[in-house]
């Protein structure tokens, strides 16, 4: 079975209900465009905003914490976005490993509290310039994902479904200069061998790929006709309903993979 493309906006800590006209052009523009899948993640206040008018889209978090409740000042739980009406949380992005000093083991506990929740995840992973340079990206990338994505157990139903992995390199990320096609299509392959080890021909060899790093209308195209790319995860060019649906255009069109 081959998934729909899957578009996911990655807003940041970008929108106030401004921005609320936007998303409904995304939404409206979606509904146009039923072969891709089109998600948002905005920040936390306007999730249920989003999903309370969208028909189309599905709305999702940028983050969660591990536990589902307590004492945990400013925090929010995987219980409480779904309960807001999000879907999937984007976990393990490298703004959060960096900036809030989120350990592989974390992103792992943060991801069975989603799946518990019901959520779908969106694992993030991806190596800076230093390791690009020194050759190793692809063992990074690796060991990253495999101590923060969640243990193949009996219990996680639906791996396919529920689990997405986005490559993101830290070096391509609001820089404008996203991966070559022959690096983003080397570590998909790589990461779909390790989703396949780990949880098996039918789930791993299902489960979406997505590529984020400077994806704009203008790139879109040839990132996604590249082997192993299900989709992308944006930034800066899903901020507005014409750079955004111009990508999840780019992904409707036919590839010859
Ligand atoms: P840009 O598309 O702005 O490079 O951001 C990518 C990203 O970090 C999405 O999560």
């Amino acid at each position: 079975m081959t998934r729909r493309p899957y578009i996911v906006g990655n807003w940041k800590m970008h929108g106030t209900r401004a921005m609320l006209s936007e998303a409904r052009a995304i939404d409206r523009a979606a509904q146009r465009h039923m072969k891709v899948e089109v998600a948002l993640a905005p920040p936390f206040t306007l999730i249920h905003p989003i999903h309370r008018e969208a028909e189309q889209i599905s709305v999702g978090a940028q983050d969660c914490h591990q536990a589902d409740g307590g004492a945990f000042t400013g925090d929010i739980s995987a219980t409480m976005v779904a309960d807001a009406g999000a879907k999937f949380v984007i976990l393990g992005h490298s703004e959060r490993r960096q900036g809030h000093s989120e350990t592989d083991a974390l992103v792992r506990a943060k991801a069975e509290a989603a799946l518990a929740a019901g959520l779908r995840i969106i694992m993030c992973c991806g190596e800076n310039i230093e390791t690009r340079e020194s050759g190793s990206a692809v063992a990074f990338v690796r060991a990253q994902l495999k101590a923060s994505l969640p243990a193949p157990d009996e219990a996680l139903a639906d791996v396919a479904e529920r689990i997405t992995v986005a490559y993101e390199p830290i070096w391509a990320i609001g820089t404008g200069t996203a991966a070559t096609t022959d690096d983003i299509g080397e570590m998909h392959t790589e990461i779909r061998k390790l989703l396949v080890e780990l949880y098996g021909e039918e789930q791993g060899g299902e489960a979406r790929i997505i590529y984020g790093g400077s994806v704009k209308p203008e790139n879109a195209a040839e990132i996604f006709a590249v082997p192993e790319v299900g989709g992308a995860l944006v930034g800066g060019a899903s901020l507005t309903a014409d750079s955004f649906m111009g990508i999840a255009l780019a992904a409707g069109e036919p590839t010859d993979h």
